[in-house]
C-alpha cells in the first residue's frame, strides 16, 4: 500500500471513535469504524428475526448483504443495502446484538476481508477491536486505548442524551459495557487484546486533550 494504516483498538467507551475521528482529520486520512459493520449486520439479523447465537443463518444472511461506510467529518455514515442506518444502529438492542454476533469466527472472517479491502490503499484510521491483531497486523501505527471500566461507564452515561439518561441508570450502562467487554475478551476468534507491538494508552486519568495530544505524538513518531 502507498500510505500508512493507523489501527485504534480497545474496549467499549474508551474514546476510540473520538480519537480516530481526530487523527483522521489531523493527518488527512479516512476514518473507518468497523464496529458499525457489526452493528449493521446485527440490525439486519434483528429484522430477519435470526438467533444471534447461531452462526450458519447469520453467515447466509451476510451473503446477500451490502454494508458501506462513508467517512464523514465525525464518524461514518452507514449504508445497509443502500439504506442509511447510521442512527438506528446506535440503539441499545442493536448494540447488544452486535456484541453477540461478533463472536462467530466465519462471520468475523467475512468482516475482516471487507475491512482489508477498505484499507488496502492505506491512508486510513481504522477503529475496532481486532484491527492491530487481525485486520492489519502490519499497521504502521497501533494504539490500544484503554480505561478503567468505571470511568468508561460514567463517561458513556454522561455523554448520552438527557432523554436516554432518564431511561437507564449509570449502573445499567456500566453493567452492559462490562458484559460486552467480557464477550470481546473471551471469544476464541481474535479476542480483544493489545497487539504485541501496540502502544497501550490508558486514559483513566487523562483528559481528552491529553489523549489526543499523546496520540498525535505517537503517530508522528511512527510515520
Ligand atoms: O465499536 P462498537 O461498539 O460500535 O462495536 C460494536 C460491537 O462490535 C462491539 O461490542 C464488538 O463486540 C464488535 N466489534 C468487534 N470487532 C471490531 C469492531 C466491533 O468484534 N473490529
Amino acid at each position: 500500500r502507498q500510505r500508512p494504516v493507523i489501527a485504534i483498538d480497545g474496549p467499549a467507551g474508551a474514546g476510540k471513535s473520538t480519537l480516530a475521528a481526530h487523527l483522521a482529520r489531523r493527518f488527512g486520512f479516512l476514518n473507518l469504524e468497523t464496529g458499525a459493520m457489526y452493528r449493521a449486520l446485527a440490525y439486519k439479523a434483528i429484522q430477519s428475526d435470526l438467533d444471534f447465537d447461531e452462526e450458519a443463518p447469520l453467515l447466509a444472511l451476510s451473503g446477500h448483504t451490502k454494508i458501506e461506510l462513508e467517512p464523514q467529518r465525525e464518524g461514518n455514515r452507514v449504508l445497509l443495502d443502500g439504506f442509511d442506518v447510521s442512527a438506528r444502529i446506535r440503539d441499545a438492542d442493536v448494540t447488544a446484538a452486535a456484541s453477540r454476533i461478533s463472536v462467530h469466527p466465519r462471520l468475523r472472517a467475512w468482516m475482516v476481508a471487507q475491512q482489508r479491502q477498505l484499507g488496502v490503499m492505506g491512508g486510513v484510521v481504522m477503529e475496532g477491536r481486532d484491527i492491530g491483531t487481525a485486520v492489519f497486523p502490519d499497521a504502521e501505527v497501533k494504539i490500544f486505548l484503554d480505561a478503567d471500566p468505571e470511568v468508561r461507564g460514567s463517561r458513556r452515561y454522561r455523554q448520552s442524551a438527557p432523554a436516554a439518561q432518564q431511561k437507564v441508570t449509570e449502573e445499567a450502562v456500566l453493567a452492559e459495557l462490562k458484559a460486552r467487554d467480557a464477550r470481546d475478551r473471551n471469544r476464541a476468534e481474535s479476542p480483544l487484546r493489545p497487539a504485541e507491538d501496540a502502544i497501550v494508552l490508558d486514559s483513566t486519568a487523562m483528559t481528552l486533550e491529553e489523549v489526543l495530544a499523546r496520540s498525535e505524538e505517537i503517530v508522528l513518531q511512527h510515520l
